[in-house]
């Protein structure tokens, strides 16, 4: 079934990726992009850098790399931006995150110390925890994405970028249920005039950048774009977004997992999570507000892979726990266990233990290497809206209104690369063998 494909404006000029948060993932994303320029690095972890996508039939051996394929910016046409709440700039944050090594900062130093946070739209209330200084003032909520406006547009003219985009990379904000001023734009634009409290910052952000028609992608659980006025906007203004919250550590090992066990048929009493994590990020979550956000996030995962309604024999009332305790000794290496509690034929019951020592910043740096790229791409393909071919990259994907997202990390694969195929209009690839049939 190829498609024509679509017309992709190509990769011209610079990409300017806009950082919301200059914490430990987007010091490791800008830190590790120079260092893959320098070739003192492999990008290990990205699928637009290193990944492969096969076309037509297994015998006609054409397997190029995604990036070869599909017109993505070049690393080295890319310049970042960012906005963060403290003023130090990406070196100093980089060393405060303590992800690198001090030997591969100071090799990119020079780059990392030019990167200075333009000041961040912040609300006390989102995120009680931080207590920065590099903050704006304004009367209004609106004269705040004014300033964000501006600063998007300062930037693009200052650093010669041709395009923009933004990835929301900074602390998870407080738990948001959609309200009133959340359901269409015109509420959503009152509400900023009129300094709604339920319009939180993340929201202020993606409502500048899609205005300035900036891809937006949300790499935490907040609800931010996530409501119907940023989504009618996007639409309207023709701009992709995506999100909520990159898939790292242990949700990422879940939808791998799930799925397997799903597809046996085996089946589920209870998943019992729990992470011990020490890093800024680890702090603002030791918040109860703010973790009710990320536990959200967490929790939605397996009940959508396993469908206790479809299966109600192997997955009716299982039980799923996730903690995650602030302890500062392991800083930015999570320690994330699991205890799986399985049934098998005849109902016998087994155990499965994970323990996951991750780096999370080295997870997330490169998916958001990669939201940056295909945003931009989708932006030059003329996709707009929700992006839900992006779902392989979040914990808590964001979907078409009535829509339930796709947790299975091999569907939201299958999903990407299709994407990919019927753009360039090559067939989509059903894995279906036809060699059986007369
Ligand atoms: N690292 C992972 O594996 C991972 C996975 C999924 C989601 N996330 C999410 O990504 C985000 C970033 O994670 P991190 O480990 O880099 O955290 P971090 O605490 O190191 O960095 C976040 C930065 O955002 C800044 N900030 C807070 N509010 C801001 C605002 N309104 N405007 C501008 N800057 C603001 C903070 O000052 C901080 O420097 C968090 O929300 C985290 O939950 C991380």
């Amino acid at each position: 079934m190829a498609s024509r494909g679509v017309d992709i404006a190509p990769a011209e000029g610079k990409l300017g990726i806009l950082l919301v948060g200059l914490g430990a993932v987007s010091t490791t994303l800008v830190a590790g992009v120079e260092a893959i320029k320098r070739g003192i690095s492999k990008p290990i972890g990205s699928l637009t850098q290193m990944g492969t996508i096969r076309l037509g039939k297994r015998t006609d051996a054409r397997v190029p790399k995604i990036k070869d394929f599909v017109p993505l910016a070049s690393l080295d046409d890319i310049v970042f931006g960012a906005w963060d709440i403290f003023s130090d700039n990406a070196f100093e944050a980089a060393m405060n995150a303590g992800v690198l090594e001090k030997d591969l900062l100071n090799q990119v130093s020079e780059q990392l110390a030019s990167l200075k946070p333009m000041p961040a739209v912040f609300e006390q209330n989102y995120v009680k925890r931080l207590h920065g200084e590099n903050i704006k003032t304004g009367k209004t909520k609106m004269e705040l994405a004014e300033q964000l406006i501006e600063d998007i547009a300062r930037f693009k003219s200052e650093n010669g970028c041709d395009r923009l985009v933004m990835v929301w990379a900074a602390s998870t904000e407080i738990f948001l249920e959609e309200t009133d001023v959340h359901r269409s734009v015109e509420a959503f634009e009152k509400g900023l005039y009129d300094n709604d409290p339920a319009i939180a910052p993340s929201m202020i952000y993606a409502y500048a950048a899609i205005k300035s028609g900036v891809p937006f992608a949300n790499g935490a659980p907040n609800l931010t774009a996530d409501i119907p006025a940023l989504t009618k906007l996007a639409e309207a203004n023709r701009v992709p977004i995506c999100g909520k919250d990159f898939k790292t550590g242990q949700t990422l090992m879940k939808t791998i997992l799930a799925p397997g066990l799903k597809s046996r048929m085996l089946g589920l009493e209870g998943w019992y999570s729990t992470n011990i994590l020490g890093n800024r990020d680890g702090e603002v979550l030791d918040d109860p507000e703010n973790f009710k956000t990320k536990e959200e996030s967490k929790l939605s995962v397996l009940e959508h892979i396993l469908q206790p309604d479809v299966y109600p024999d192997l997955y009716d009332g299982f039980s799923h726990v996730v903690r995650i305790n602030y302890y500062p000794p392991r800083g930015d290496n999570k320690e994330g266990w699991d205890a799986i509690d399985l049934f098998g034929w005849l109902g016998y019951t087994m155990q499965i233990k994970i323990d996951f020592l991750c780096r999370d910043s080295i997870l997330a740096a490169p998916l958001a290497l990669d939201l940056a790229l295909f945003m931009d791409l989708a932006q030059r393909a003329g996709m707009k809206g929700v992006q839900e071919w992006l779902s392989f990259y979040f914990k808590a994907p964001q979907t078409a209104p009535g829509l339930y997202p796709e947790h299975d990390i091999f569907i939201q694969l299958m999903k990407l690369k299709n994407t990919l195929r019927h753009m360039k209009g090559e067939d989509l690839i059903t894995h279906l063998g036809l060699e059986y049939y007369d």
